[in-house]
Formats: structure tokens, sequence, C-alpha cells
């Protein structure tokens, strides 16, 4: 499974890829805001350290504009892959910047029937969002097993993303449907490396060691 990093936070990018774990990153405006820079600036800065996907969002709400915006931001790195919501209008732009090789990651996909349009579209990846699914009581997994079995049935390309991830079980049942990807904020990755019996295990041994020493 390929772990992204949700955030525009260079410093936190820069940790997980000296950890080996970041296979690419996304953002979108919330995280750019949060990251107090101007979005060409902090996507330049996340490119030189990021050799994976770096998934970019735009606001245009029109085709011409999407795909205006897709192609200014795919000059700005090789490894750029634009974000696009998941509209009539998104769905012609992912053609678009498909038939031009430009990738693109649908996303705000919070059913099974906008994941087949955006893989019927040729979207790169598709972006179902599981914690806000579960906020109002959806389940945000359940979707993502029927995405699968979908895209499965039809041997269609398109990857999944796995976004809107609110803890490590999130990315655990995932891994377990065999979703392709999971976009996880810092902390849930910081999270996952964690146990108390771990912790607990290193000191006694540490304990245990000391005791040795003649
Ligand atoms: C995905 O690409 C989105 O940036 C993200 O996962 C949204 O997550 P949120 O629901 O925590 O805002």
């Amino acid at each position: 499974m390929k772990f992204f990093i949700d955030t525009a936070d260079v410093e936190s990018i820069r940790k997980a890829v000296e950890l080996g774990m970041c296979d690419g990153v996304t953002t979108n405006p919330t995280l750019i805001m949060k990251s107090g820079k101007d979005q060409k600036t902090v996507i330049k800065e996340i490119a030189k350290i990021v050799k994976g996907p770096i998934s970019v969002e735009g606001i245009s709400e029109t085709a011409d504009g999407m795909v205006k915006e897709g192609e200014e931001f795919s000059k700005w790195a090789p490894n750029i892959v634009v974000k696009i919501p998941m509209t009539k209008e998104g769905m012609k732009a992912v053609r678009r910047l498909a038939a031009q090789g430009i990738d693109t990651n649908v996303t705000l996909i919070f059913s099974a029937s906008q994941a087949l349009l955006a893989a019927k579209a040729g979207a790169t990846y598709v972006s179902p969002f599981v914690g806000r699914l579960d906020d109002i009581s959806e389940d945000g997994l359940q979707l993502i097993a029927d995405i699968l079995e979908i895209f499965r049935a039809y041997d269609y390309k398109t990857q999944i993303i796995v976004a809107s991830i609110r803890h490590p079980m999130h990315v655990v049942d995932s891994a377990r449907l065999g979703a392709h990807i999971a976009t996880m904020p810092t902390e849930v990755f910081e999270k996952m490396f964690k146990h108390p019996l771990t912790d607990k295990g290193i000191a006694q041994f540490k304990e245990d060691y000391a005791k040795t020493k003649k």
C-alpha cells in the first residue's frame, strides 16, 4: 500500500520522506491556507523533496478553467497531479487533461456512482472521503469496498486514494480491502507507529539490560 501525506506542511513531509514512507502528497486549498504560504511557492518546495505524485487543487468550476489551471500546475514540477472536483464540468476536464497526458485525482467522491463516472472519464486517481462520510453516520469503508469491487470487475486502472482519514484503523481497514493508497494527516501517520506495549517492552528490556552489566 502506498502512503501519501495529506498536508502542505513542508517539515512534516520532510520527516516522512526521511523515514522512506512518503510515496506522495495530497493538498487542498484548506491545507495550503494552513501552510501560510502561497500555493505555487509551497508546491514547488514540496516538489523538491517528494518524487511521487503531488496533488494540487484549483478553484475553477468550468472545464475550460480547470484545464487551464491544470496546465499551469503541471508546469510547476513533473510529478504534479491535478485535483478535479466530482462535477460534470470536472469530468470534461479530466478527459481533456488525460488526453494531454496530465494525471488527475478526482476529489470529493462520496458515492460509488461518482467513482465509476470518474474512472470512465479517465481519472488517474479517485479520492473517496471516508472520514467525512463517517462524520455523518455513513460507512466510509464500505464505500472503499464498493469502489474496489467495481474497478476490479472492469479492470479499471484508476487508483483509489483513501482520503479524509481520521485514525490508523482507517488505514488498516483500507489496506485489508486492498485500496491502492491512503493519504493521511501527519498526526495519523505518527499514531500508526505507536503501541503502549512497544514502549513498555523497550523500557523493560532497557531496565533488564542495565542489571546484567557488571
Ligand atoms: C484529500 O485529498 C483531502 O485533502 C483530505 O483527505 C480531506 O480530509 P478532511 O476531511 O480531513 O478535510
